[in-house]
């Protein structure tokens, strides 16, 4: 199979959250199972400073705005370890841009009051979708499938049945959309169709429009083959709750939607060998070399270095979808059970205030980095006891994968992805040496402190219990391979090819 994977961030060169992971993993998987794959993304200030060699390729896009023709200048660079291209969308006034406070700049700049989304971002976008429209003559395969991600790369789908339906070079490309999270739709106002030249009549309630006009629709309308990133996710954003006002139109478009989790990059996220953390350990020696980790981890967060004192962890964009809210409701519940809290994230400007407010209050209970920073989410992963990821809902989340590989159980919400890959320490299942985690199903503080609280009875009474779980959740196999043959069976059903 030949596929063209489109996607607004990619890991190594520009990330805000899992996406970026998935966008650099799939299309490795992918070329590692013979298949050739390439992967397309704007060339943002980020991807400059990521330190990836890049060169130019000598390609110039003429890419229709309305009634006007940019010029777009395309580079290359490759991913680590691969010959699969990453083909660089250039468009300074779109895309050189740098948040001063972060750093990165992708969709966001801070604002009075705290971030917001750039004001462009829907020419931005509408600006991408087209490049890459006009590079696939230029990538050097005619794909079979382009694979397009998120309300970013939404408008793919619909050039490829309406604005490029009858150019030859086209008419055999199938496309594939993932929805990464339908509650980010980009919904603009009517008139930013005049910058996509699609045909008017497309803005219809049965096609382009809702709440405005709006991108992920249009992936999911267009695409010959709809998939969000787990089976369960899938079933919830057909109901009222998780749809976000698209529940309708996914139930009727149901035969050509399906759930695929995510892999688990085994080559950044295993720690027999990650260099980020203060030890290397495998099933055999956890128990002696994470408590290594766990004092590097409270000395990074200037923590007493309490070895029998449990750590809850936390690694998120700090946002509403990921639970914060009932975190702090319940964290001095934590701190009463005599525990640490240790939180690494970046997001909304309350959440930091909050977060900031505990640990005035507390400054040797909790520990808290707000941005973002790489290495510190590898120290969280391996340091931390337990590992908090109550979400409010979750397409399929990555950090819960990568605390199981760490031996640091998760404590989830049973929803979306996290109710497909972790397995709650019931007595049943722990009587089974099948349980890898802890899960509950309220969406509640109480909920949550409950479950902590009857992790931390198996960590403090039970502890032959806790070692079961965490060795039987480093040995669960959650590697790309899986997914990315799940992504050929799809691809291979939608292109009619054997
Ligand atoms: P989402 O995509 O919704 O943010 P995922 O669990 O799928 O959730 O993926 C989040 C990814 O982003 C993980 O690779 C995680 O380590 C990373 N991440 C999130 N916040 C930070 C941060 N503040 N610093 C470093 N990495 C982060
Ligand atoms: C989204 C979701 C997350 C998922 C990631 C990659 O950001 O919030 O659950 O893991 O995309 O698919």
């Amino acid at each position: 199979l030949r596929v063209l994977v489109a996607a607004s961030e990619v890991v190594g060169f520009a990330k805000t959250g899992g996406l970026a992971d998935v966008a650099g993993a799939l299309p490795a998987a992918l070329a590692r199972r013979g298949n050739t794959a390439s992967v397309v993304m704007p060339f943002y200030n980020a991807v400059k400073r990521s330190g990836h060699p890049i060169e130019r390729t000598g390609i110039v896009l003429p890419v229709p705005m309305g009634d006007r023709v940019l010029a777009c200048r395309v580079y290359r660079s490759f991913l680590p370890n691969t010959s699969v291209p990453v083909f660089l969308i250039e468009h300074a006034p779109y895309f050189e841009r740098d948040d001063p406070k972060t750093g990165r700049g992708l969709y966001q700049e801070q604002g009075w009051g705290g971030k917001q989304d750039y004001g462009d971002n829907g020419v931005r976008f509408v600006f991408f979708c087209r490049a890459v429209m006009e590079l696939v003559p230029h990538i050097g395969f005619a794909p079979d499938v382009i694979h397009a991600n998120d309300w970013q790369t939404g408008l793919i789908p619909a050039y490829l049945a309406e604005t490029y339906r009858n150019n030859p070079g086209y008419q055999r490309i199938r496309s594939t959309f993932t929805v990464h999270n339908i509650a980010y739709q980009g919904s603009y106002p009517r008139e930013l169709m005049n910058y996509t030249g699609l045909p008017g009549w497309l803005y219809n309630p049965n096609q382009l429009e809702h709440y405005g006009f709006n991108f992920l629709k249009s992936g999911i309308v267009f695409a010959d083959a709809v998939n969000t990133v787990s089976p369960t996710y899938a079933r919830e954003i057909q109901t009222g709750e998780f749809g976000y006002g698209l529940e309708g139109l996914l139930t009727n478009l149901h035969w050509k939607l399906s759930g695929i989790v995510n892999g688990c990059d085994y080559e950044h996220w295993n720690p027999a060998h990650d260099k980020h953390i203060a030890a290397r350990y495998t099933p055999e020696n956890v128990f002696e070399n994470k408590p290594l980790c766990k004092a590097d981890l409270q000395r990074r967060f200037n923590l007493p270095e309490e070895p029998t004192t449990p750590v809850l962890g936390m690694v998120a964009r700090l946002v509403g979808q990921k639970g914060i809210d009932i975190t702090l409701s319940a964290a001095q519940g934590f701190l009463d059970l005599g525990c640490q809290i240790v939180v690494l994230g970046d997001g909304d400007q309350i959440y930091h205030d909050q977060l900031q407010a505990l640990r005035d209050k507390n400054p040797n209970r909790v520990g808290i980095y707000l941005g973002f920073n790489e290495t510190l989410a590898h120290v969280v992963e391996a340091g931390s006891d337990l590992f908090l990821m109550p979400s409010r809902y979750e397409p399929c989340g990555l950090n819960q994968m990568y605390s199981l590989k760490y031996g640091t159980p998760p404590v989830v919400r049973a929803t979306g992805g996290l109710a497909d890959t972790v397995v709650n320490a019931t007595e049943e299942n722990l009587a089974d040496q099948r349980a890898t985690g802890f899960s509950f199903n309220e969406y509640t503080a109480h909920a949550l402190y409950e479950t902590v609280r009857w992790a931390l009875v198996l960590y403090r009474q039970r502890p032959d219990d806790f070692r079961q779980v965490v060795r039987t959740a480093m040995v669960q196999d959650w590697s790309w391979d899986r997914s990315a043959e799940a992504y050929e069976r799809l691809y291979r059903k939608i292109s009619g090819i054997g």
